[in-house]
């Protein structure tokens, strides 16, 4: 069998490697699950880079998303059964074509999903739905923060495509922030309050002021922050008073700034981590999240698109393709 390994931390590209493997037997409680597709997303790259070193014990096979289909179980399993599609969630190892799991991680699929879909109905999906509910839309009703009344960031990231989906759904229409004026084209056929592209002229500079006159003239309540640093800081800086920063990602590779707390001791900075969501979670509430999670992949909503499908052998070429700006889709292994 084949699997990527990372032996020393550093740039994905550089330290990913593909070793033969003789996977284990499935012990008490665990599934041998035959991996199908996997995700190349941004929290495998940190933690490839060494970013989690404290919590992760090298050498370690990366991969947090994936789809697959058990192959055998265990003794004293009854969660799953052999043949039966799973995402293997709550650990690392899906580039790899056999995962040994806990039968209890192992969480169905949505029979009409394909692998495509399956393989990206975890991470992304259930983050936007969690974060949206818990923090825009309270109960679920339309609106709550506003027509106006939200910003996201790295909008035209996957993530960031499908929340704002979720959030027009429920009536809201947030300011969009892109990066590159391609991200534009990516927002095609979502409702926006505006999109602004941060490469244009005096966006950056100006861009408190410039969001606030974005959402109407009127500060948000809300910001879904994926990027943090200056702009996350800037953003906050846009809140109206007692507002919300949703902190959930890093793409600037920077902290928010750190004078924030002092300057704005209003806003509430929440850090939000799937990671902790769900090993907190009851088994229910997960299972209930992710089902749901994969009915909005089902109905587009919650849709990846998918810019290349690599086998596992070629794993750096896919990491290469991974972090070409302006990718269109995920990049995908394929586990044969
Ligand atoms: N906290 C959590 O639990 C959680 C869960 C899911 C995702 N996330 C985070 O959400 C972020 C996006 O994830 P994803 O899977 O949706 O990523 P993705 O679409 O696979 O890739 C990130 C995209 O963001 C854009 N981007 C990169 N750097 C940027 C920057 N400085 N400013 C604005 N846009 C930038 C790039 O688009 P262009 O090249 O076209 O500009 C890139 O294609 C990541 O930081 C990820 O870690 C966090």
């Amino acid at each position: 069998m084949l699997r990527c390994v990372v032996r020393a931390f550093g740039p994905a590209v550089d330290v990913v490697a593909t070793e033969c493997y003789d996977p284990p037997r499935p012990g008490p409680g665990e599934v041998s699950v035959r991996m199908l597709l996997a995700s190349v997303n941004p929290s495998d790259l940190v933690t490839i880079s060494g970013a989690y070193a404290s919590r992760t014990t090298l050498p370690f096979v990366p991969g947090f998303e994936g789809v697959g289909v058990v192959e055998a179980t265990g003794a004293g399993v009854s969660e799953v059964a052999a043949g039966q599609r799973v995402l293997p969630l709550g650990t690392a190892g899906a580039w790899q074509q056999v995962k040994v799991a806990e039968a209890r991680w192992c969480l169905p699929v949505l029979p009409r999903l394909t692998d495509e879909q399956a393989a990206t109905s975890y991470v992304n999906p259930l983050t936007a739905l969690l974060m949206s509910r818990q923090y825009v839309i309270p109960g679920g009703g339309a609106g709550t923060a506003g027509a106006a009344g939200v910003v996201v960031n790295a909008a035209a990231s996957a993530i960031g495509r499908m929340a704002i989906r979720m959030l027009n759904r429920a009536g809201v229409e947030p300011v969009a922030l892109v990066r590159h004026p391609r991200g534009r084209e990516q927002l095609t056929g979502l409702r926006t309050a505006a999109v602004l592209c941060t490469s244009d002229d005096g966006v950056r500079e100006a861009l408190p002021a410039v969001v606030r006159e974005a959402a109407g003239g009127r500060p948000p309540t809300v910001v879904l922050d994926a990027v943090g640093g200056s702009e996350g800081g800037d953003l906050a800086r846009a809140l109206a008073p007692g507002g919300t920063l949703v902190h959930y990602g890093l793409l600037s590779g920077r902290p928010l700034p750190p004078a924030l707390a002092t300057e704005r001791p209003d806003v509430r900075v929440v850090l939000f981590r799937l990671r902790d969501w769900v090993h907190t979670a009851d088994r229910a509430r997960l299972t209930d999240a992710l089902a749901e999670a994969q009915h909005l992949v089902a109905d587009g909503t919650a849709a990846t698109p998918v810019a290349h499908v690599l086998p596992l052998r070629d794993v750096r070429e896919a990491l290469r393709r991974e972090a070409v700006p302006g990718r269109t889709g995920k990049v995908l292994l394929r586990a044969d």
